[in-house]
């Protein structure tokens, strides 16, 4: 049986240039390339689960524009349920501006309809947590919103992988209530110094570090460190959400949470080696035998 995962999140359209560097602030430069790639850390988290073999449900909420019909069908055609994802008038499908340079990358993200995701969604699709193996969320929408999926999932005793992604304040109970944390580490800083409580004492922080792969971080100050194999990178945007989408894939499968990691590094390593966040995702087969 396929892991049952909810992902409750963000849909954008990015909009990539690649350059030969980065501009400085002021300074105008000539671009090398320009395309239009799918994106947003729920979406991108929602496409890497379903290449990896989970049934997928996505909660969430597009434009009613030609970005937003788009985009629900490309969910649909990489195997996802919409019947969750609003397409709201008024505000447009969220974009995000990104400049990609030398692999790294610069993100401007304009939430559009994503910005509307209320609490009120989360109470309407509450049948769909309950049913879940695991739900995942990010911190793309409205605070209020994810706190909802928090109060819900815990209601339905079904564990969330929170990825706080980008960092943005949620009421300080809100942070015990995820089964797992998975910030990178610049977020892992803001979470130490803004909630040193969630950050310092609690099992089951993952955080993820590029490169050097991730830290599982255990309540009682153990650190262990799970290793990610060297890639031929192109472009590192939405190596994080393939990372998470494969994480709670593992998880809701059973394995334990250093197999889960193995397995997700794998994952996230073959995503940065093509441009665009969801192009280099990979399905299972793609990565079972790297020595996971
Ligand atoms: O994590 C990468 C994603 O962040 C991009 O796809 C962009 O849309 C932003 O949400």
């Amino acid at each position: 049986m396929p892991a049952n995962i909810v992902v409750v999140g963000s849909i954008n359209m990015d909009l990539v240039t690649t350059a030969e560097r980065m501009p400085s602030r002021g300074e105008t430069i000539l671009g090398e390339g320009f395309h239009t790639y799918f994106g947003g850390k729920g979406a991108n988290q929602a496409v890497a689960a379903a290449r990896l073999g989970a049934r997928v449900s996505m909660i969430g909420a597009v434009g009613s524009d030609a970005f937003g019909t788009e985009y629900l069908e490309h969910l649909r055609t990489e195997g996802i349920n919409t019947e969750h994802v609003r397409m709201r008038p008024g505000p447009a499908t969220g974009v995000a501006t990104i400049i990609v340079s030398g692999g790294d990358n610069c993100i401007i993200v304009t939430p559009g309809a994503n910005a509307t995701v209320s609490p009120d969604d989360i109470e309407k699709s509450r049948s769909l947590l309950r049913e879940a193996d695991a739900v995942l969320v990010q911190l793309e929408i409205p605070g209020p919103a994810v706190e909802k999926v928090l109060q819900t999932a815990e209601e339905e005793q079904t564990p969330v992988i929170l990825n706080p992604a980008p960092m943005q304040p949620l009421s300080p109970v809100y942070w015990d209530k995820a089964a797992y944390l998975t910030p990178n580490e610049q977020e892992f800083e803001q979470l130490r110094s803004e909630y040193p409580a969630v950050a310092g004492s609690r099992e089951n922080v993952v955080v993820t570090k590029g490169a050097a792969g991730v830290s599982i971080l255990r309540a009682d100050g153990r650190e262990e460190v799970i290793p990610v194999r060297t890639a031929d990178v192109r472009d590192t945007t939405g190596a994080g959400d393939t990372f998470n989408g494969a994480l709670a894939t593992a998880v809701a499968e059973g394995m334990s949470l250093e197999d889960a990691c193995r397995f997700a590094n794998a994952a996230s390593a073959a995503s940065v080696e093509k441009e665009g966040a969801q192009n280099g995702m990979p399905v299972r087969s793609q990565i079972e035998g790297r020595g996971l």
